[in-house]
C-alpha cells in the first residue's frame, strides 16, 4: 500500500517520478505528492488531495521544471483523513529533510509527543511526519547517519525514502517490512516501492531486504544492515516486457488481464511438464523425494483471492497427494497456535510476495519447523526469498486492483505442486498424472474459447442486473471457492453486495434472502456434483431468485429455468475451476462498467496490502 519513487540522474525528474507514480497509483490512489531539490539546494513540492491527475494539474499551473533528484508518494491512507496537508512528502522541523513512506510506525504518537515538548511543531496527523523530525533531530551533515541512528527509535513495518537538502545528490531508502526495489541505469539510478515505475528505464534490479538501508547516488550503489555492515547487491535482471505494464488497447487493465489468461496459464505450465513421463519438474521448489516423503499435512497460508486459490489447492492436495490439507487466512493465523513441526509443509500462496497477513504467518509456520514453498508472481519478493523453495506464477505484472491471471496461474501451479508432491510420495498413478498433464495443455485453449463468445452474453447480462443490490453465488465441491472468488469480484470492482456460499449451505440459512429482486450465480458444470447443484438451483427459482446458470456446452437441462444460461467448453473436473473463473470476472467487470466505477482502482482498496 502507497506507493514510492525515487530519482536521480539526468531525466526531468519531476516527470520521470510522476510517470512511476501513475504505474504504481494501483497500490494507493487518495492522495499524492512530489518534492524535486535542484542543483543550487531550492527544494520545490507539490502535494494534493485525491488522485494523481489532481497533482498533475497542480504541476500544470506550477511546473517542477529543474532539479538532479527527488520523490513522489501515492497514498493510501492509514494515519490521517486522505487530505492534502496529510499527503507525502513530509518534512522535518526545519523544512530540510524530505520523507515518503509505505506502512506504519507505531510509536508515533510517543515520539509525537517526546519531540513536540521539545519545541518541534507538527503540522499533519501522519506517522512520516514523526520519522521526518526525528530523522533531522538526528542531522548532523550525514543522512545515512542520521536515518541510523533514527531507526531503532522506530517501532512498526515500514518502507522510506528521505533526502536531505543539507547532504544533497543522494537518496536513502530503508527497508522495514514493505518492500523497495532499486533499479540501476547509467548514470542515473531509481527507487520503487514496485518493479513497473522502474521497468521502463532499467532491467538490472536490487530487492532490498528486511533490516537494510541504501544510499544511491547517480553512479552508485551501498547497501548496509541497520547494524551498518555493508551487504553486497544482489542484482537481478527483470525479465517483464515493459509493454505488460501498458493497457496495450484495452480500456481497463482489468480486462487486459482477464484476457491474458490463456498466455498466463500457459507460461506458467510450459516447461515445467512432461506428459508422458506423467511428471513435472520444478527446480526451484526445493523440495526432494526425501523431503515430500517426510511431509504429513500441509498449511496453506493466504488472503483474499488467494485464499480462494489455497481452496482450490486443499481439493487437488488431498486427491493427488493423500494428505491432509488446511487453508488459513493469513490474518488469522499468525494470532494462533497452529500445529506445525518438520514434518509440515506450509504452503504460501500470494500474488505480490508482501502481503503483510500472509508474511507474519509464514514466519510463524517456519519458526514452528514447517518446510515452506511460496507460490509467488514477482521475482525477488519477501514470500519468495523466505521460503525454501518457490513456484513462481508466469502471470506478469498485474495491475488491476482485483486479481484475475494470477489467480488462475495460481491454480494452475497448484496442480503442479499436487502432481509434483503426489508423484513423489507414491499416491498419484503414472497414467493419472499423464492425464492431467495433458487436459492442462489443453486448457488455454478451452479458456481462449471461452474468451471468445463469453464477453458479449456477459455484457448484456450485466446491462439487465447491475441495478440489483445484492448477488448469492453458490457452486459445490471445486467450483465451490469459484463462487467466493465470484463474489469478491463483484463487490471489489462495483461496490455491490454479494455472497459466496457452498451450495448445500444455502437451506442452512442464505435461502431466507431469495425473493424476485436476488440474483443467484449458480455453478453448475457437468461434476459429480452437478444434480445437486440442479436441485439448489430449483429451490432458488421456488422462491422467485433469478439464476444465472453457468454449464457446460450442451447441457439442455436449465432451459426454461434459469433466467440466464452461460455455457463453457466441457473440460474434466480438475480444470473447471480455472475456466469457470473467467465468466464470472468478466460479469463483475461489465457490471462495474456499467455503473461507472473506478474498475482498476476501486475505493478504499490497494493492491499489495502490507499493513496489519
Ligand atoms: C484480489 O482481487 C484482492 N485485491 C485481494 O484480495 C488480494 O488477493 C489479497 O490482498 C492478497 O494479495 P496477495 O496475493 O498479493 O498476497
Amino acid at each position: 500500500m502507497c506507493g514510492i519513487v525515487g530519482y536521480i540522474g539526468d531525466k526531468k525528474v519531476s516527470e520521470v517520478i510522476i510517470e512511476g507514480l501513475r504505474r504504481l497509483e494501483y497500490r494507493g490512489y487518495d492522495s499524492a505528492g512530489i518534492a524535486v531539490v535542484d542543483r543550487d539546494g531550492t527544494l520545490s513540492m507539490q502535494r494534493s488531495a485525491g488522485k494523481l491527475t489532481r497533482l498533475c494539474e497542480k504541476l500544470e499551473k506550477n511546473p517542477i521544471d529543474h532539479g538532479t533528484y527527488g520523490l513522489g508518494h501515492t497514498r493510501w491512507a492509514t494515519h490521517g483523513r486522505p487530505t492534502e496537508e496529510n499527503a507525502h512528502p513530509h518534512t522535518d522541523n526545519d523544512g530540510k529533510i524530505v520523507v515518503i513512506h509505505n506502512g506504519i510506525i507505531e510509536n508515533y504518537l510517543e515520539l509525537k509527543k517526546e519531540m513536540e515538548s521539545k519545541g518541534h511543531l507538527f503540522k499533519t496527523d501522519t506517522d512520516t511526519e514523526v520519522a521526518a523530525h526525528l530523522i533531522g533531530k538526528n542531522f548532523d551533515g550525514s543522512l545515512i547517519d542520521a536515518v541510523r541512528i533514527s531507526i531503532p527509535m522506530l517501532r512498526g513495518h515500514y518502507a522510506f525514502l528521505v533526502i536531505a537538502v543539507n547532504d544533497p545528490d543522494k537518496i536513502v531508502a530503508v527497508r522495514n517490512g514493505p518492500p523497495i526495489v532499486i533499479g540501476l541505469g547509467e548514470d542515473e539510478n531509481f527507487v520503487a516501492s514496485d518493479i513497473p515505475a522502474i521497468l521502463p528505464y532499467t532491467r538490472k534490479m536490487v530487492f532490498l531486504n528486511d533490516g537494510e538501508i541504501a544510499e544511491v547516488t547517480r553512479k552508485n550503489l551501498n547497501i548496509y544492515d541497520f547494524n551498518g555492515e555493508k551487504i553486497e547487491p544482489d542484482v537481478q535482471t527483470i525479465n517483464w516486457d515493459p509493454i505488460q505494464v501498458e493497457k496495450g488497447g484495452y480500456k481497463h487493465f482489468m480486462l487486459k488481464e482477464i484476457f491474458e489468461q490463456p498466455r498466463a496459464v500457459r507460461d506458467t505450465l510450459y516447461g515445467r511438464i512432461a506428459p508422458e513421463e506423467g511428471d513435472v519438474y520444478i527446480s526451484e521448489i526445493n523440495l526432494d523425494e526425501e523431503q515430500v516423503r517426510k511431509i504429513n499435512r500441509i498449511i496453506i497460508d493466504a488472503c483474499g483471492t488467494s485464499w480462494h486459490a489455497g481452496l482450490v489447492g486443499k481439493f487437488y492436495l488431498e486427491q493427488l497427494t493423500g494428505l491432509p490439507v488446511e487453508v488459513d487466512y493469513g490474518s488469522e493465523l499468525r494470532y494462533r497456535d497452529p500445529i506445525v513441526n518438520e514434518n509440515t509443509l506450509g504452503l504460501i500462496i500470494t500474488q505480490s510476495g508482501e502481503t503483510a497477513d500472509t508474511i507474519s504467518a509464514m514466519r510463524i509456520l517456519k519458526e514452528k519447523g514447517a518446510r515452506l514453498v511460496s507460490i509467488c508472481n514477482v521475482a525477488g519478493s519477501m514470500a519468495s526469498r523466505q521460503s525454501h523453495g518457490v513456484v513462481y506464477t508466469h502471470a506478469g505484472p498485474e495491475i488491476g486492483v482485483a486479481s484475475t491471471k494470477a489467480f488462475t496461474s495460481q491454480l494452475i501451479a497448484l496442480l503442479l505442486i499436487a502432481v509434483h508432491i503426489g508423484r513423489r510420495n507414491g499416491f498419484l498413478k503414472k497414467e493419472e498424472a499423464m492425464n492431467i498433464l495433458e487436459d492442462m495443455m489443453k486448457l488455454p485453449h478451452h479458456m481462449e474459447i471461452g474468451l471468445e463468445h463469453l464477453p458479449g452474453k456477459l455484457e448484456d447480462i450485466a446491462k439487465e442486473l447491475s441495478n440489483k443490490r445484492d448477488f448469492l453465488y453458490l457452486g459445490r465441491g471445486l467450483c465451490y471457492p469459484i463462487a467466493l472468488e465470484g463474489a469478491l469480484k463483484l463487490k471489489e470492482i462495483s461496490y455491490i453486495h454479494a455472497e459466496g456460499y457452498p451450495a448445500g449451505e444455502m437451506k442452512h440459512g442464505p435461502i431466507a434472502l431469495i425473493d424476485e429482486n436476488m440474483p443467484v450465480v449458480a455453478l453448475a458444470p457437468g461434476d459429480k456434483v452437478y444434480e445437486k447443484m440442479l436441485s439448489n438451483i430449483e429451490e432458488v427459482k421456488a422462491r422467485d431468485g433469478i439464476v444465472l446458470a453457468l454449464v457446460d456446452t450442451n447441457d439442455t437441462n436449465l432451459i426454461g429455468k434459469a433466467d440466464y444460461i452461460i455455457e463453457l467448453p466441457i473440460v474434466p473436473d480438475l480444470m473447471k475451476p480455472i475456466l469457470y473463473t473467467v465468466p464470472l470476472q468478466l460479469l463483475a467487470y461489465y457490471i462495474a462498467v456499467k455503473l461507472g466505477a473506478d474498475v482498476d482502482q476501486p475505493r478504499n482498496l490497494a493492491k499489495s496490502v502490507t499493513v496489519e
